[in-house]
C-alpha cells in the first residue's frame, strides 16, 4: 500500500465548525494511515492518542490490519488497548519499534515538543526514543513560537525524596527566564500526582524563552533528583496538525 503524503499537504477545509476533540480525532485517524500489518507500534497517551488506539482496534476488528503488537506508554493506554483486544508487549521483548503515534502539548517550528501534561512523559520518551518513525498528532492550538511559549506547564518527573529541594534547583536553573516551579497535585485533595513510575511531577512555567533547548535539557538532566523532562527534542519525524482549515502534515 502507498504511504501517506511525505510532504506538507492541506486537505479541503471542513464545511462545519469542528470541536477540538473532532480535530484531535481527525489528526489521529490520519496518523493511523501510516500503520501497516505486522508493525510493532508505540501507543501514546492522552485524549488525542486515545483516538488513534480506538482506530487501530477498529481496523484490527474489521480485518483491515493484522499482526499488530502495541507497546503502551502508560498504564492508562495499557488498559484501553487491553480492553479493545490489541495484542500488547513491552520494550523488554521489543527494544525497537516500527512506529509510534502520540499527542503533544506544544510543538515548535523545528518539531520539538513538550509532552507530559498528562503525566506519562518517561514511558513515552523511552518508547518513542526507539521507534523508526514517530508521528505526533495535535490540533492547531498546540503550535507555539518556542517551547514553553504557551504559558502552560513544562513537566519534569522527579523522585519524591526532597522534591522541594529539586523544584528549587529547577527554578534556579531558569531564573533568567522568570521560571516558577510547582508540584503537580490533585485540585480536590492537594495530594501529589504520582506517575506510573511512582514519581512526582514538577511543572515549570516560564515568562520568557528559555533559549537553547539542548543546553536546557542537559542542565535539567544533570540535576540529581530529576528522572526525566517533557522536552522531546529532535524526536518527532512527522507532526500531523488538524485545524479549522484542514490537516497539515509536517515532516522533518
Ligand atoms: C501525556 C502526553 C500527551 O500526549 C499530551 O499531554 C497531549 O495530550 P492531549 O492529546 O490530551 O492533548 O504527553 O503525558
Amino acid at each position: 500500500p502507498q504511504s501517506p503524503p511525505s510532504s506538507s499537504s492541506a486537505l479541503p477545509p471542513p464545511s462545519v465548525a469542528l470541536t477540538q476533540d473532532e480535530l484531535k480525532r481527525i489528526a489521529a485517524y490520519k496518523a493511523v494511515e501510516y500503520v501497516r500489518s505486522g508493525m510493532v507500534l508505540g501507543l501514546g497517551t492522552g485524549s488525542t492518542a486515545r483516538h488513534a488506539v480506538d482506530r487501530i482496534a477498529e481496523l484490527l476488528r474489521r480485518g483491515e490490519l493484522s499482526g499488530i503488537v502495541g507497546v503502551p506508554t502508560s498504564t492508562q493506554t495499557h488498559q484501553q488497548a487491553l480492553a479493545l483486544g490489541i495484542p500488547l508487549s513491552d520494550l523488554d521483548a521489543h527494544p525497537s519499534l516500527d512506529l509510534a503515534i502520540d499527542g503533544a502539548d506544544e510543538v515548535d517550528s523545528h518539531l520539538n515538543l513538550v509532552k507530559g501534561r498528562g503525566g506519562s512523559l518517561l514511558r513515552e520518551k523511552m518508547v518513542e526514543g526507539v521507534c523508526k518513525k514517530f508521528v505526533v498528532i495535535v490540533d492547531e492550538s498546540k503550535l507555539v513560537p518556542y517551547l514553553g511559549g504557551s504559558g502552560l506547564a513544562m513537566p519534569v518527573e522527579v523522585v519524591p525524596f526532597c522534591w522541594k529541594f529539586t523544584a528549587g534547583r529547577l527554578r534556579q536553573l531558569f531564573e533568567d527566564a522568570g521560571c516558577t516551579a510547582k508540584l503537580r497535585t490533585f485540585p480536590e485533595t492537594e495530594k501529589p500526582f504520582v506517575t506510573d513510575n511512582g514519581n512526582y511531577i514538577v511543572d515549570l512555567y516560564f515568562k520568557k524563552d528559555i533559549g537553547d533547548l539542548k543546553v536546557a535539557s542537559d542542565a535539567i538532566l544533570r540535576l540529581a533528583g530529576v528522572v526525566e523532562h517533557g522536552m522531546f527534542l529532535d524526536m518527532a519525524t512527522t507532526v500531523i496538525v488538524a485545524g479549522k482549515l484542514g490537516v497539515e502534515v509536517l515532516d522533518k
